[in-house]
């Protein structure tokens, strides 16, 4: 077993790093506190590949495997977590997921443009009564002959207020039940696409998440993914790619806490020595590391399960949440390290504390990746942690 990186892993981790360190770093704190979103951050990380890093290069893309992808959202991840959750909705659900399931005309028309950064993407799933229990769409897509008419409300939208493109999950056979779902492919210009106000969040607070109506959009039959009623699988199969994204930025999130919380306690005195030479902060400086170590292998391991052609979706699922949990936990840890300047902004570790929550709730709550790894664990197909 090598555990190595690549000299190209290595060197797409190396350009994120950068980039993060050089670009996002030193607005990160105005834009989290002023809610703005990151326009030319975002337009830069575009221009350098970060927004379609999977994506063939026949439309554009980098043509790059999830352990490269992995890399960056860590890195990105350490200090900008809502740059790097318009990079993981934009990559791994909605650009993945047409690449993998959309037509030829589909790719052709919105991956080069979805891959460049000139559009971004929303994946539209939840509803104000539809969140974890995703089967139960309200949103209906009723099938016209020619085209769906669509009409319903999502909430929670990332990108909801800059994405050009949202994949809408929505009922058009509801006596189905889950296959009689559909995910279509809208266009934020067509008509009835209202967008709500931006919500005032805790943390991720540069990244524009909105609620969306949608009221008798008539969306083109093409611009439907894969078969009748395939809607709710895909949206499955997406997540599951879209938890690693998730689990890399709870990684990156661990870790750059766990970062400035080692650089603090080496410069910071008390009672006479830094304060790592204390075994109250070396003690919690050792549990950060092991446990950031235990997430990394298991996010690395999806994604390299990923890039196998295996089944990764319990994989995901498991990385998901422990990962969000290491950064929850450690996190609230690198603060306290800080002592009194942890507790306010210019230290950015309360930031990464306040985006930390959020992956333990989107692209499903902890709970859900409770259901989605126990079902594999007591299924038909018993589950071997190998
Ligand atoms: N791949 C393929 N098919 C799958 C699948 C997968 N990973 N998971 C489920 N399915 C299939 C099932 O096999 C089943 O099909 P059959 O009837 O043919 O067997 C069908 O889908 C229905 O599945 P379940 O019976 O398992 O459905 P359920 O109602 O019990 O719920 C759930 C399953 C796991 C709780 C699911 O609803 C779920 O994942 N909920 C959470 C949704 C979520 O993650 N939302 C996040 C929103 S997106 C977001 O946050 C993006 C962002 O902006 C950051």
């Amino acid at each position: 077993m090598n555990f190595h990186l690549s000299e190209e892993h290595l060197a797409v981790q190396a350009a994120a790093r950068d980039f993060a360190q050089k670009e996002l770093k030193p607005g990160v704190i105005e834009r989290d506190s002023k809610m703005e979103y990151p326009y030319e951050q975002v337009k830069k990380m575009g221009e350098l590949g970060f927004l379609g890093m999977m994506v063939s290069p026949e439309y554009g893309g980098g043509g790059m495997d999830s352990l490269s992808y992995v890399l960056a959202m860590e890195e990105i991840s350490k200090i900008d977590n809502s740059c790097s959750v318009i990079m993981s909705v934009n990559n791994s659900l909605v650009c993945w997921g047409i690449e993998t399931f959309g037509s030829a005309e589909q790719k052709a028309k919105y991956l080069p443009k979805l891959a460049s950064g000139e559009w971004i993407g929303s994946f539209c799933l939840s509803e104000p009564e539809a969140g974890s229990d995703a089967t139960h769409q309200r949103t209906t897509a009723v099938d016209m002959g020619d085209h769906y008419l669509l009409n319903g409300t999502k909430n929670w939208i990332t990108n909801g207020g800059t994405s050009k493109l949202h994949l809408v999950m929505a009922q058009t056979h509801p006596e189905k039940g889950s296959k009689g779902i559909n995910c279509l492919i809208v266009e934020t210009s067509m008509p009835g696409v209202a967008i709500g106000a931006k919500e005032d969040k805790l943390g991720i607070r540069s990244s524009d998440t909105h609620t969306i109506m949608y009221t008798d959009v008539k969306v083109p039959k093409e611009n439907r993914i894969g078969e009748d009623g395939f809607g709710f699988k895909f949206a499955m199969k997406s997540l599951a790619g879209g938890r690693i994204g998730i689990a890399a930025q709870a990684l990156g999130i661990a870790g750059g806490a766990y970062e400035l919380a080692l650089e603090y306690s080496k410069q910071r005195t008390a009672f006479g020595k830094p304060i790592n030479q204390h075994q109250a902060i070396a003690f919690k400086l050792a549990d950060m590391a092991m446990e950031i170590e235990a997430a990394k292998l298991m996010v690395y391991r999806a994604a390299w399960l990923k890039d196998q052609g295996l089944d990764y979706s319990a994989a995901s699922a498991m990385a998901k949440l422990y990962a969000s949990e290491v950064a929850m936990r450690h996190s609230v840890e690198a603060v306290q390290v800080h002592g009194g300047y942890g507790f306010v902004k210019e230290y950015h570790v309360e930031r990464l504390m306040r985006d930390a929550k959020i992956t333990q709730i989107y692209e499903g709550t902890s709970e859900v990746q409770r259901i989605v790894i126990s079902r594999e664990v007591t299924g038909g197909k018993p589950y071997l942690p190998v």
